[in-house]
């Protein structure tokens, strides 16, 4: 029998270590010989940088330290593979790499842009007739990958944004004067993140003003006008923005500070400093005290407050890739349906990865008010159910416990 290699690539989400425990685990009760990690993905590969995950898991106490630990346990890339008609030179490298470790199982756990990696090393294995199986994994905190339900990550990317917003209003009570606090949040060009701050909305609490998406044109004059209308009935406002709105012509909102471009190797521009404008245009032309609050990656490695519907997916999809492999499906990627809302079931299965690759899946219309300043009791709906349940941290001296790579 082959051995498996397993990687994990793009940003980290709370629970990325759950499924790399599914795979784990699945693998050995296979029999499957050597389980390996890459480390740092596909660009560790390319160096040979590999390890045995069986001297890393040593037991069940390190596999539930693994599920519990923020980030990615193997490090992970932003690496962008050429078109191999173009240089072929790193598949070469990778296929001998594989060869050699004999490899028939690669499970890749990433968004959009690593099923860009398993769609190009499938293809080229096709040319080649190698018969190693490449299944990709969903993750994302920013849910943005089509044909799934949802990405495992986000359930609990929600869950935070949704209770730390909630304190956030709390605190903003404090005093009796007029305040603004921006709040802002990570998912790119997709709003699903920032819409979940609906979340922080209760019998016990008002929740958000507002929620800006990046589905929607942000108009600034409309945004000042909605805080002073606002205003009039509320002295503490809370506002929720995505990383990712943008003005009319085009430009993000946060490079109205320093129009700089921060480009990763997909193309993707670092976006920070949403926030920070707006705060500032407030206190300019509203003249009130303004706060602001970059969630930033405080909610994609808040894994001491993970949702247990989010790790036991994340875990359930890493153990069906091997499933899958095992049962010879290749250049796919692992899938959620959602069967049923009440009460909520979920289940796995795969779909071509040619049909997510790449692609970004943005917040439908049905989720987003008329106004596009907030979101629709439909989305709530849908998110809720992915945000239940608790995974205990395990406690060591008063902080949480980690499983570190040896
Ligand atoms: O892919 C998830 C994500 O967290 C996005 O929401 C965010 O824009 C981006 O990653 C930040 O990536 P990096 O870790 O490269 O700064």
């Amino acid at each position: 029998m082959k051995n498996l290699i397993v990687g994990q690539s793009g940003g980290p989400t709370g629970v990325i270590n759950s499924s790399l425990a599914g795979v784990f685990l699945a693998a050995k009760a296979k029999k499957i010989p050597k389980v390996y990690g890459m480390c740092y993905g596909i660009q560790g590969l390319l160096e040979e940088k590999v390890l045995d995950l069986s001297k890393e898991i040593k037991g069940p106490m390190d596999l539930e330290l693994l599920k519990r630990t923020p980030s990615s346990f193997l490090g992970s890339c932003r690496y962008k593979l050429p078109e191999a008609d173009k240089a072929e030179a790193p598949y070469v490298k990778l296929f001998q790499i594989l060869e050699k470790l004999q490899i028939g199982y690669f499970l890749y756990i990433g968004g959009n842009d690593s099923m860009d990696t398993i769609q190009k090393l499938s293809a080229y294995a096709g040319q080649k007739g190698s018969e190693i199986r490449f299944i990709g994994i969903p993750k994302t905190i920013d849910n943005d990958l089509a044909v799934t339900d949802h990405t495992p990550g986000f359930g609990s990317a929600a869950k935070y944004i949704g209770g730390t917003c909630k304190e956030i209003v709390r605190d903003g009570l404090v005093y009796d004067i007029k305040s603004v606090t921006l709040i802002e949040i990570m998912g790119r060009n997709a709003g699903w993140l920032t819409a979940s701050s609906i979340l922080s909305r209760g019998e016990d609490g008002e929740g958000m003003d507002a929620i800006y998406l990046p589905e929607k044109v942000f108009d600034t004059d409309r945004f000042l006008n909605k805080i002073s209308n606002l205003q009039r009935s509320k002295r503490s406002l809370n506002i929720a923005v995505s990383e990712g709105i943008r003005l009319a012509d085009g430009r993000y909102v946060c490079e109205i500070r320093d129009g700089r471009e921060r480009l990763d190797p997909f193309g993707h521009r670092q976006l920070t400093g949403t926030a920070a404008v707006l705060a500032d245009m407030i206190s300019r032309d509203l003249g009130c005290k303004t706060r602001w609050i970059e969630l930033n990656i405080l909610q994609r490695c808040a894994s001491h407050l993970a949702s247990l519907t989010d790790a036991n997916e994340a875990f359930a999809v890493g153990e069906y890739g091997v499933k899958a492999a095992l049962a010879g499906e290749s250049e796919k990627m692992v899938i959620l349906e959602r069967v049923s809302d009440s009460p909520y079931i979920c289940i796995p299965s795969v779909a071509p990865v040619s049909d997510i690759a790449n692609l970004e899946k943005t917040l439908p219309n049905q989720y987003i008010n008329k106004d596009g300043d907030n979101v629709t009791k439909e989305f709530l709906g849908y998110v809720q159910p992915l945000v239940m349940g608790e995974q205990y941290p395990i406690m060591r001296e008063g902080i949480f416990s980690h499983l570190v790579r040896q």
